[in-house]
């Protein structure tokens, strides 16, 4: 029996920590989230263990009926004044956790704004900093530590949400709209954030890890990326191959002539842990499987396929990628 209920309650249990969980709080947001979530368990627990002794008392001890008064005062009591108190506090308390409701003005303290466009299946992130300055990056987030930063939130196609469940809530993506998001992130790490909106075939596939940073590395690799990187020049033939498969119709690179922008910005791509929006490790032999068949690593990937290319050739644009530091 013991075996039985640990087996059960492990997987539960498990489920508490990890890159992902909304209950492993690294987030000023997601703790208050967390905050809300053990108050409602362990109040509607007692609650609940109150109500199952009330009624267990009631079936098999007390035999003899009450009086009038003493029911009408018990309904009075524990049926109204007691849950509209406690109800009141929750609704309260989860509306203080909404944030457009929060006592505070968005913008006024971020020092960073970072604006994040859902696709199908993918994230474009669009660092905006406070010189006007943009960096523009795909797939991955990163974030310093101890910093509030604002996140702009819009679709080019179906409902998206952003979710990040180590640092807060989420928050959907709909096209035609800007939805305004605020974190602070309160320990460096690596989290996993995921779509939370169903958006088609690949919506499971639609994940990206998130860096929190320490502000100086955070601002060091920021300013590394407003310029193209050192790997565009190196390389000749992946490049030229790039290049030359008009790869840059729907990809950008900085610094070079690929400036498309229907698929996800590759500038300084080989420093991105992954590939396919969190699908695998970012190293050049899963990128050449990527670029050759892209949609056997991700399934609804909307890139076609380049089983015709040769294989060094492929090996030399996912060097040159990768080397795009
Ligand atoms: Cu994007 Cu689900």
């Amino acid at each position: 029996m013991h075996v039985v209920l640990y087996l059960a309650v492990l997987p539960i249990l498990g489920s508490c920590s990890g890159v992902q969980s909304a209950l492993d709080p690294a987030g000023e947001e997601a703790r208050q989230v967390a905050t809300l979530f053990w108050v409602m368990t362990v109040g509607s627990g007692a609650i609940w263990g109150i109500v199952v002794a009330l009624a267990l008392y009631a079936s098999r001890r007390k035999r003899r009926p009450v009086s009038e008064e003493t029911a009408g005062k018990l309904i009075f009591w524990a049926g109204v004044v007691f849950p509209v108190t406690v109800l009141t506090a929750l609704l309260a308390f989860a509306l203080w956790l909404m944030p457009t409701l929060r006592p505070f003005a968005f913008g006024d303290f971020a020092r960073l704004r970072v604006e994040v466009v859902g696709n199908q299946f993918w994230w474009r992130v669009v660092y905006h900093l406070p010189d006007g300055k943009r960096v523009v990056s795909a797939n991955e987030v990163r974030l310093p530590v101890g910093e509030r930063v604002e996140f702009s939130l819009t679709s080019a196609d179906m409902i998206h949400s952003f979710w990040i469940p180590a640092l807060g809530g989420k928050m959907d993506l709909i096209p035609g709209r800007v939805n305004r998001l605020s974190l602070l992130a309160t320990e460096a790490g690596i989290y996993r954030g995921q779509c939370a909106e169903f958006c088609g075939v690949a919506h499971a596939l639609m994940a990206f890890p998130v860096f929190v940073m320490e502000p100086t590395d955070f601002n060091e690799w920021l300013n590394a990326r407003t310029t193209p990187s050192a790997g565009v020049e190196a390389d000749a033939r992946g490049r030229d191959l790039f290049l030359g498969r008009d790869c840059g119709t729907c990809h950008r690179i900085d610094g070079t002539q690929a400036q498309g922008s229907s698929g996800p910005d590759l500038s300084h791509i080989g420093s991105r842990l992954t590939l396919g929006a969190g699908q695998v490790k970012n190293d050049p032999d899963a990128l050449g499987r990527f670029i050759a068949h892209s949609s056997a690593i991700k399934p609804g990937s909307m890139m076609p396929a380049y089983l015709d290319l040769p294989e060094d050739d492929i090996a030399a644009m996912a060097f040159w990628l990768k080397g795009l530091q």
